[in-house]
């Protein structure tokens, strides 16, 4: 087995990437993979109203049944994974799961607003699940909570701006990470889509692998994490009034923090070398000068 890309989003299909991963390596996996609905979006901003893979037939059985069990083998015993779902397929969702993992339960995410369908016949949709399993004994983080998640769908402009019909919200899965995980662990998710778990896992402070067969959702979840990389230097460099040339220059002391910064701007990766970079790569700089002029000089 070769060693874990930590931070890394592999462009193609997790099939052969997953197994690549060593056994046990992963803290937590939070995934959402097709339903196998064939769903499409009624909105006519998203280039990508359809989802890859997304028809239940023998391909999407064969392709979720070697998931699940390559995700049983690379994490950790203490380990969970939560699994999007609808209510379409819940049965071979759930049966997935079962086979590889100890069922523990289904939790429900309770949307704002209920999205389209046929509202004449039938009860409009405002819920979708998530199968919560672990592997071995698995403790929560945080106090008691409710098998009920309420969290916002994600809007419109966001939408819009992550060009993909199926986002999912960054409270929502930074919230299951942190009852999950602790600081440093790394999520794995393996249809990536607009790039919204590894951000999560970034914005918690936690390390993420994953993967995105549709070359433009892999852009855009490359950029995604970049951007908010970029926003934690800003915000580095407001707080200390100095540059990023001046952040990295300070001498070796006690008082550094870890940051991720993107290696490398991802619209500038020829498609050819797309498995050679990581999206963000966790880098040491002084966090405060110890200087009192330093502290005050601004950015210029
Ligand atoms: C339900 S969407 C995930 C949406 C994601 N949670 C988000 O917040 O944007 C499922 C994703 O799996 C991707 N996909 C389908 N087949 C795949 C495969 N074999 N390997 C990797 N990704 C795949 C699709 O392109 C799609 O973006």
């Amino acid at each position: 087995m070769s060693e874990l890309p930590i931070d890394f989003i592999h462009c193609g299909t997790v099939s052969e990437f997953i197994k690549s991963i060593p056994d046990e390596s992963v803290d937590l996996v939070l995934t959402d993979p097709p339903y196998g609905m064939n769903y499409k979006s009624r909105e006519k901003h998203i280039k990508h109203a359809t989802i890859e893979n997304d028809n239940m037939n023998d391909y999407f059985r064969c392709l979720l049944t070697d998931y699940y069990k390559e995700c049983g083998r690379i994490l950790k015993v203490g380990g969970a994974i939560y699994s999007f779902c609808s209510h379409h397929h819940i049965e071979f969702f759930k049966k997935q799961i079962c086979d590889n993992f100890t069922y523990k339960k289904i939790l429900t995410w309770y949307k704002n607003n209920h999205t389209a369908g046929d509202h004449k016949t039938n009860y409009a949709p405002i819920q979708e699940f998530i199968i919560y399993a672990t592997k071995g004994e698995h403790i929560l983080r945080g106090g008691f909570d409710r098998d009920v998640l309420a969290f916002s769908k994600v809007s419109r402009k966001e939408r819009k701006k992550l060009n993909h019909a199926t986002p999912k919200p960054i409270d929502l899965l930074s919230y299951l990470i942190r009852k999950s995980t602790d600081p440093d662990d790394i999520v794995f998710d393996g249809f990536l889509g607009s790039g919204q778990t590894a951000k999560a896992a970034w914005l918690t402070g936690r390390r993420y692998v994953a993967a995105e067969l549709d070359s433009d959702h892999w852009m855009t979840s490359m950029c995604s994490v970049s951007e908010a990389a970029d926003e934690e230097i800003e915000a580095l460099m407001n707080e200390t009034g100095l540059t990023w040339e001046q952040l990295q220059d300070m001498p070796e002391g006690d008082n550094f923090e870890v940051v991720s910064i993107q290696e490398v701007d991802p619209m500038t990766i020829p498609e050819s070398e797309r498995d050679r970079y990581f999206a963000t790569k966790k880098t040491r700089i002084k966090k405060q000068c110890p200087c009192p002029c330093h502290r005050k000089r601004r950015k210029t």
